[in-house]
Parts: C-alpha cells; sequence; structure tokens
C-alpha cells in the first residue's frame, strides 16, 4: 500500500504537463542543430524511451521499431533481464581498468568462444575499433611469418569486397569501398583491393602471396543486403590458407543471432580466422569483439594492442545477460519464425505494390529492394509511427529485435502496407546507373 503511494507520489512529480514536454523536446533538438557536428541527417522527432519493440517520442507518440537502433537493440528495450543486471552492476562497478582482471571478461569470452567455436576474444568498443584491430592482427601475423623466414617480405595487401562497408576509422574505411564515404579522407591506408562481390573469378586472379587477409561483411547490411555466396566463402578460405592470409569475417550487424543462427558465418562448414561482433552484444552499451583461433591468438602479446574502456565489468556483465538470454529464451527460434512471416506478407504485398523487386536476407535481417527511391517511404513510415530505414538510395532495410512477436510482425505488415499505398513515388530508378550497380550485384548475389 505504502509502495503504491510513494511509486504515484514519484510519477506526480517526474511526470511534465505534454506543453512543457514539447517545449523541451524543441529546445533539445534546437540545440542539436546548433551545437552538434552536423554529421547526420535527422527529422525533427526526440525519442524518449521505449519498452520491447516500441518506442515513444516527446509528444507521447508510440513507433514500432523495425530497426532496432540499426541492429543493436535486439532484446528491444527495457528488458527485464538487461535492466536488472544493469542496476546491479552500476552499483558496483562501472570500470576497473584493463590492468586487472574483472569477473565478466572471462566468462563472456568463454562463452563467445563456445557460441563461435574459435579460441580467443580480444573486447573493443565499437565495430569500426574490432575491425582496425583485426586488421592489425593480419599484419602482424604476416610480420612474424616474414621474421621466422615462412613469409616473403611485402605480404600486407589486404582483399575486400566491392559494395562492403566496414566502419569509419582509417583502417576500417579503407577496407570500404563506397567513394563517398572515402574519397575526401584519401590517402587511406595502403594495399587494399577490392574484389567484385561473390566474383571467385576476380577473388582468384587478385588472391596471391602478397594478402595478409582477405575481409568480408557474411551478408553485407549497409550495401542493401547482400549474403555471400557459399562459392565464394569457400574459395576464400581456401586461397586464404594456400597463401597463409586470414579470412576475416565482419559479422558487426548480421552476426549474433541476427540471421537465426549465432553467427551467419555457420551455414558454411568452413570456418574463419576472425569473427567480428558489435552492435547487439551488450543490448545498447558500447562493446564489440574480436574472435580469432589460436593460431592469430599466438602472434599477439602485451603491449601490441589494447584500450581503455573496451571489456569494462558493466558492459561485459550485460552482454553476458544478453547472449544468456538469446539461448533460454530460445530466440534464434523466434528470429527465424518471424523472419519467414515476414519474408511471406511481404512476398504478398509484393503481389500488390509491383515497386517491391526483391526482398533479400535471413532471419530478422532483410532488404526490401525497390524500383523507386527509398527515403519517401522511410519517411512516411515515420509519420505512421513505423521505425525502418534505407540503404543504398532503393533497399528498405528491416532489423527488428530478437523478441518481437507474431502480433507485431501483422501490426508492421499492416503498417507497411499502408505506407507503400500512400508514398508519393519520387524518381523512377529504371535508367539510372545506381539501378545498373543494384542489379549487378544482385546477379552476383544470386551466383
Ligand atoms: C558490417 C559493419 N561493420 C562495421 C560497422 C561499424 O561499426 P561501428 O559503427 O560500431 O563503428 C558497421 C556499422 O554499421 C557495420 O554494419
Amino acid at each position: 500500500m505504502r509502495r503504491t503511494k510513494e511509486k504515484s507520489m514519484a510519477k506526480k512529480k517526474t511526470a511534465q504537463p505534454a506543453k512543457s514536454r514539447g517545449t523541451a523536446a524543441a529546445a533539445a533538438i534546437r540545440d542539436a542543430g546548433k551545437f552538434l557536428l552536423p554529421t547526420y541527417k535527422r527529422p525533427d522527432v526526440l525519442f524518449t524511451h521505449g519498452r520491447g519493440a516500441l518506442v515513444f517520442d516527446a509528444q507521447g507518440k508510440k513507433y514500432l521499431d523495425f530497426l532496432g537502433g540499426i541492429a543493436v537493440n535486439a532484446l528491444g528495450h527495457a528488458h527485464p533481464r538487461i535492466v536488472r543486471v544493469l542496476r546491479r552492476e552500476a552499483a558496483r562497478a562501472i570500470h576497473l581498468s584493463n590492468l586487472y582482471h574483472n569477473s565478466y571478461q572471462g566468462p563472456l569470452a568463454r562463452k563467445l568462444a563456445e557460441w563461435s567455436g574459435l579460441d580467443r576474444v580480444f573486447f573493443a568498443n565499437s565495430g569500426t575499433e574490432a575491425m582496425d584491430g583485426a586488421l592489425k592482427l593480419a599484419r602482424l601475423l604476416a610480420y612474424k611469418a616474414h621474421s621466422e623466414g615462412a613469409a616473403s617480405e611485402g605480404k600486407t595487401r589486404i582483399l575486400a569486397l566491392e559494395n562492403s562497408f566496414h566502419g569509419r576509422t582509417f583502417g576500417a574505411l579503407s577496407v570500404t569501398s563506397t567513394e563517398k564515404y572515402r574519397l575526401p579522407f584519401a590517402p587511406l591506408v595502403p594495399g587494399v583491393e577490392f574484389v567484385r562481390f561473390n566474383d571467385v573469378a576476380d577473388l582468384e586472379a587478385k588472391f596471391d602471396a602478397t594478402v595478409c587477409a582477405i575481409v568480408l561483411e557474411t551478408v553485407q547490411g549497409e550495401g542493401g543486403i547482400y549474403p555471400v555466396s557459399e562459392a565464394f566463402w569457400n574459395r576464400a578460405r581456401a586461397l586464404a590458407t594456400q597463401h597463409g592470409a586470414l579470412l576475416i569475417a565482419d559479422e558487426i550487424q548480421c552476426g549474433l543471432g541476427r540471421t537465426g543462427r549465432y553467427f551467419a558465418c555457420q551455414k558454411f562448414s568452413a570456418k574463419p580466422d576472425i569473427v567480428l561482433v558489435a552492435k547487439p552484444l551488450a543490448a545498447g552499451l558500447p562493446l564489440a569483439a574480436i574472435l580469432t583461433n589460436e593460431r592469430v591468438a599466438a602472434a599477439i602479446s602485451p603491449g601490441l594492442h589494447g584500450t581503455t574502456f573496451g571489456g569494462g565489468p558493466l558492459a561485459c556483465a550485460v552482454a553476458l545477460e544478453f547472449l544468456r538470454t538469446v539461448e533460454d529464451s530460445a530466440l534464434l527460434e523466434n528470429i527465424r519464425a518471424r523472419g519467414e512471416q515476414l519474408r511471406a506478407g511481404i512476398a504478398a504485398l509484393a503481389k500488390k505494390f509491383p515497386i517491391i523487386r526483391e526482398v533479400r536476407g535471413e532471419g530478422l535481417m532483410l532488404g526490401i529492394e525497390l524500383s523507386v527511391e527509398g527515403g519517401p517511404f522511410v519517411t512516411e513510415a515515420l509519420r505512421r509511427g513505423l521505425l525502418i530505414n534505407c540503404t543504398h538510395d532503393h533497399t528498405l532495410r528491416l532489423l527488428p529485435p530478437y523478441i518481437v512477436s507474431a502480433a507485431q510482425v501483422r501490426e508492421f505488415l499492416r503498417l507497411f502496407e499502408a505506407v507503400l499505398a500512400h508514398t508519393p513515388r519520387a524518381a523512377s530508378g529504371s535508367a539510372s546507373a545506381a539501378t545498373a550497380e543494384r542489379t549487378r550485384l544482385a546477379q552476383a548475389a544470386a551466383r
């Protein structure tokens, strides 16, 4: 009784009238416009909180979140198990320094090794930092092989794929193919060459003993949801083994359950040397991991790589709880079932709306390729209380949380049908160079 009274008093104290909430939100948006570097083009919406697959804006409007913070909020918002661990650990130790052991780094590394079948882990803070670390490991291995007489000098080339995205720091940007991201920052890290997506002949032509690593996203995310083919993966593995190079799988977006498997590359029998994960790992706290086999791990020694924040006790405790929740709640099954339901629903909509050219992806990582610009559909979806985004101009991207329910998928399909019906068509992509490029990629993805 007393508790209820206290709760309602606390609510009264913090609850703001809608008008003043609106004014505070408008002021926050004005401050952002005036004081932030303009790195993002944002709509005039301010989100305040979320619950499960829903988020709410400052006016109290509800949105169905089918973007999940771009693949981060895999357990949705305010998941009770995550909130419980956050509260408990925040009151114990947020940071302790990598100079010492903490209670969660080792157990989290063990769990990631069990999930992946790899052996050792380095914790970083972001996807791009994990990629830079992996590139350093590739160069280090080649350097050691040369100093031990096992490789010739100049084994420094790195192969990456066309249409890739690996991050924004210099290393990761150097293996990212998109010109508009790269060009203004040249010169980038030297020695990188791009292979045509899923083109085995091009891969064979470019791979030789001077290559120290091939880097690829198992399912390209920012590039428009394109899965690497089994033939390409197997050839990349074989060539990497033949030339003593590393196969590095970037699973920062597609890993940790997203495709209905712990790792997207587990659909192939051949294993990579390194897997990178980040986005959903700590349920929204910044945490990334480089997972390696023993051969890679053997090259590193204290002092060669490190980080201040990576692998702190709070982030690792939350990550461990995230992985256990995926296991305990049978979420892989839900990801596969909801993914099938979504695909079937979108396929039905495609019959009604011929602007849907193709649906790609696996599990809860789906791309809906349109024959027109996707941006206006994202805007209309937002207006109707649905969060999605558009990547590479024409592909609508869906990354809903793993906990999404069958009813929420039905709600998505209802909202999405209205979005398709009411969005003004911006431009036909029929004659554009972008369309030609997309067609080429789609053909390569089908190989
Ligand atoms: C496949 C992939 N790699 C790397 C990154 C970079 O990760 P971060 O933004 O955490 O640096 C991203 C981010 O979108 C990504 O999707």
